[in-house]
């Protein structure tokens, strides 16, 4: 069967730059970038070539990228690294577990949190998190655009509050990256996430943008790598495809924006002219180019991904990490909806290798797995 994957916001495959130049490197960089022979000083080479592309794409000078095991550590490193007991930290209802759990943990340890809520369309309003700031609000961590939604917070906006505060800005931008025009350095960022594998470079590597004066504790404790910031010694082979990754999405992206965007436009279009009581989540809202989260009326989301997966198409229901489990999506019921409305919803996200055929296909797959659920549904009662 002809497979297409449309799940890109849970991971993307390798891009051929990244992995021509991740096998390149697993075949002949071996040495360990702080040895001082030829052997290391090689790897340190190429290590600072990859760290000089992450850092172009972010737009930040390439000392300030510290190269992490993915965006998880990078918001782990980012919230645990500049928060502690008695400090004030400031949030959103829709970030990733990657924030909301270590936040959970940071209450633990006697720091203070406040989850500041999100409109209907998921959209954080800059005067709410102005409100909740006080004079020991050390950090606010604010996601630069979903996972489920592709929703986009006004980042810039919240920044320009933190500083005025003197509170640090962090940006999860895992989902942002190469899909979003960024520069951390002119958008008053202070520490900014990023995720290999969501660009097109392997699993288990990404960076923390760490602005120069901010003061971080390291978290991983051990040797000097990464100018203190994180011990360990670095994964050079995949950092170097993570930098090809990251040069083809800086040399690209405008271009690829356009395109995602144009097959986003044209699978909204296809859905909603085929499907009856269908809505998208997060409609009014900036949202990334490749992303469409649909709440299908009746249905369960986890039925239709299994309905499409038997016709060859891998979409999702709400986010990767929390699939399997029955709750309903944490960003979804923060915009409002009932728990049936989060649970009848799924996402599609494209990238790279998905074209118009694919998702004129798509759309009429979805239009018969949703049309063949709701016959059968109790819980549909238009039919
Ligand atoms: C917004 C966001 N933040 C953080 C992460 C975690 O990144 P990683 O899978 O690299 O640990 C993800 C992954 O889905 C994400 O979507």
């Amino acid at each position: 069967m002809q497979r297409y994957y449309f799940d890109h916001n849970a991971t993307t495959p390798l891009r051929e730059e990244a992995l021509t130049a991740f096998q390149a490197a697993l075949s002949s960089i071996h040495g360990n970038a702080s040895s001082i022979h030829h052997y290391g000083q090689e790897a340190k080479q190429k290590l600072e070539g990859a760290r000089r592309q992450v850092a172009q794409l972010l737009g930040a000078p390439a000392k300030d990228i510290v190269f992490t095991s993915g965006g998880t550590e990078a918001n782990n490193l980012a919230l645990f690294g500049a928060v502690g007991a008695g400090d004030h930290v400031v949030t959103t209802a829709t970030e990733h577990p990657a924030v909301l759990n270590p936040c959970a943990r940071l209450r633990e340890i006697g720091a203070d949190v406040t989850v500041v809520e999100v409109d209907g369309n998921g959209v954080v309003d800059p005067e709410r998190i102005a409100r909740a700031m006080r004079p020991a609000t050390k950090l606010v961590s604010v996601m630069h655009a979903n996972n489920e939604t592709g929703v986009v917070q006004p980042v810039e906006e919240i920044a320009a509050i933190a500083r005025k505060c003197g509170a640090l800005m962090h940006v999860d931008g895992v989902q942002a990256a190469g899909k979003l025009p960024v520069c951390v350095a002119s958008a008053g960022f202070d520490l900014y996430s990023v995720s290999a594998h969501k660009l097109n470079a392997p699993k288990g590597i990404g960076a923390l943008y760490v602005r120069k004066d901010v003061k971080l504790r390291a978290q991983m404790l051990g040797g000097h790598h990464e100018r203190d910031r994180r011990a360990g010694t670095e994964n050079v082979p995949a950092a170097i495809a993570f930098g090809a990754a990251a040069g083809w999405w800086m040399g690209h992206g405008a271009e690829e924006r356009a395109r995602l965007s144009g097959l986003r436009d044209r699978l909204t279009a296809a859905v909603t002219q085929a499907i009856p009581d269908v809505r998208i989540n997060g409609a009014g809202a900036q949202r990334l180019a490749n992303t469409v989260n649909l709440q299908l009326d009746g249905i369960e989301g986890e039925a239709v991904v299994i309905a499409m997966d038997l016709r060859g198409f891998a979409i999702s229901s709400g986010s990767a990490c929390s699939s399997g489990a029955v709750e309903p999506s944490h960003v979804l019921l923060a915009m409002g909806m009932s728990a049936e409305q989060a649970r009848s919803s799924v996402r599609i996200s494209l990238g790279v290798g998905n074209t118009e055929e694919q998702v004129e296909a798509l759309a009429r797959a979805l239009a018969e797995a949703v049309k063949h659920l709701r016959r059968i549904s109790p819980a549909y009662a238009h039919v």
